[in-house]
């Protein structure tokens, strides 16, 4: 799984279960050659045909999680981690509901905790215990934020408390009966610093909604309007892609 470092990798499938067998694959191997990976972790409806993709490979004993440790990526304020539309109930039914992973090694942030800074500061803490991340699994919003970074003038390096934009409740919405309103406005977010310092970085996109996000990241200079410009300073990223999320690429 060491591999030659370089700026974005890009991987290109005709489709966008083709891309989830692949990153099901790359993190299959990792575990077979470190069976205690560090995993970052997202949500969206991108990663659920691979978390799918995953979960059967466990069940058929093909990949075993046992020995790794995950790291959601972020979590909504306001909302316990038993609420059905929470990113712990999501991640509960799309992947750790399936897998072997020890309930003492996934890790998520608590958006009901009574002071958000402290929790911001104790996953900073449990990151660092667990050797940092070794391979940071990431979506894309359509506004190119990357975990809950929204684009703003400034950026919080680390683990921190975000009001959310409406483009991304809007996203959103789907956990929260379909209505935008009902999605909550803040969240608990790792940082751009905390992303960037996982050893390891792999985003998917698929569909046509993200082709023109994907073509800005790769092409415009880095910039905090557009959070996900900045995995172009990570050395080692690979970009998993379908044809649809592609377009843009092509087109010039
Ligand atoms: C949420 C998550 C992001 C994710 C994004 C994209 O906003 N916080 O980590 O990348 O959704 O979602 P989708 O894959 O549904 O487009």
């Amino acid at each position: 799984m060491r591999r030659t470092p370089r700026r974005p990798h890009l991987e290109i499938f005709p489709d966008a279960r083709a891309a989830a067998g692949r990153l099901a694959d790359r993190i299959v191997g990792a575990l077979a050659e470190n069976p205690g990976l560090v995993l970052g972790l997202p949500t969206g409806r991108t990663p659920v045909a691979f978390y799918h993709e995953l979960a059967s490979r466990v069940e058929h004993g093909a990949a075993d999680l046992s020995g790794a440790t995950t790291f959601n990526l972020d979590e909504f304020v306001g909302i316990p981690a038993n609420h059905p539309g929470s990113f712990r109930s999501f991640m509960n039914l799309h992947l750790f509901g399936r897998v072997n992973l020890r309930p003492e090694r996934i890790h998520f942030l608590d958006g009901v905790a009574d002071d958000t800074e402290e929790e911001c500061a104790r996953y900073e803490r449990a990151i660092a215990a667990a050797g940092g991340i070794d391979v940071q699994i990431l979506g894309l919003g359509t506004n190119g934020h990357i975990g809950f970074n929204e684009p703003a003038p400034a950026l919080q390096a680390r683990t921190h408390h975000v009001t959310l934009e409406p483009e991304t409740r809007r996203d959103n919405a789907a956990l929260f009966g379909g209505d935008p309103a009902a999605v909550p406005a803040e969240a608990l977010s790792m940082g751009i610093a905390t992303i960037l310092q996982a050893r390891q970085i792999v985003l998917i996109a698929t569909g046509a909604a993200k082709a023109s996000i994907i073509e800005r990241l790769l092409r415009e200079p880095v910039t905090t309007e557009l959070p996900g410009s900045f995995l172009q300073l990570h050395p080692d990223v690979e970009i998993v892609l379908d044809e649809a999320a592609a377009a843009g690429l092509r087109a010039s």
